[in-house]
């Protein structure tokens, strides 16, 4: 038992840098993938074809195909394809996993987003339509405020998901929560106690997400507290 311990309390500040780093990590791809999702989730609804066409299979690609692919595809195989044209670069690991996660997080949030405008009735717009709101002013002022706060509880999970899957930029060495634990590992050859302190940093993580945003929705939802 006091190995046990020593062990963790070892391990356990290279594991808090890394929970930190996860978190920057998530919350700069959620919110990258928050300002693309919106526009590809609008963009998705458009009357014009070929631009809705190209959001759809943006979506499709992204979410239809695993994320450790992708970055894979990003990491290794964008620089080498550039190389082949002679546009000689690499990406560092950071720019590398917050490209992949907001690409894919994009693909994710865009249909959180077309989902949460479609949710809203037709009679809403039928309505302000007949107030004399143009369509922009519709979009603004009648429909958003009521589809984002339909939108929250979704984007509470992508948040979550992307939390845990940030673990999957390990592979490309990036130094997160989940790559600490196996550095450390290599290192002492305690895995289960530092896979069991990782998850446990992960769970701590995951359930203060999801208590946050519990919050953020009662505070843009007062009407129904529960
Ligand atoms: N397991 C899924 C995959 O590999 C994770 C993707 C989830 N991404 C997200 N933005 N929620 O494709």
């Amino acid at each position: 038992l006091f190995t046990t311990i020593s062990t963790i309390a070892t391990a356990l500040p290279l594991l808090l840098r890394g929970a930190l780093v996860t978190l920057q990590l998530t919350a700069l791809s959620v919110i990258l993938g928050l300002v693309g999702g919106s526009l590809l989730g609008i963009v998705r609804l458009s009357k014009i074809l070929p631009v809705r066409w190209a959001a759809r299979a943006y979506i499709d690609f992204f979410r239809g195909t695993p994320l450790l692919v992708q970055i894979f595809m990003i990491y290794f195989g964008i620089p080498a394809i550039a190389q082949e044209l002679g546009l000689g670069f690499s990406f560092n690991r950071w720019t590398a996993a917050v490209i992949a996660l907001s690409l894919n997080s994009a693909a994710y949030i865009a249909e959180i987003v077309r989902a949460g405008i479609q949710s809203i009735e037709l009679g809403q717009s039928e309505a302000a339509e007949s107030l004399g709101l143009s369509s922009t002013q519709t979009m603004r002022y009648i429909i958003f405020p009521q589809a984002f706060r339909r939108m929250l509880p979704p984007l509470g999970n992508e948040f979550i998901s992307m939390l845990k899957d940030t673990s999957l930029v390990a592979v490309i060495g990036f130094e997160e929560l989940f790559r600490n634990g196996q550095l450390i590992v290599a290192g002492n050859y305690r895995s289960f106690e530092i896979y069991a302190a990782v998850a446990v940093i992960y769970l701590c993580l995951t359930l203060l997400s999801s208590q946050a945003f519990s919050r953020l929705e009662n505070w843009f939802n007062p009407v129904s507290r529960n």
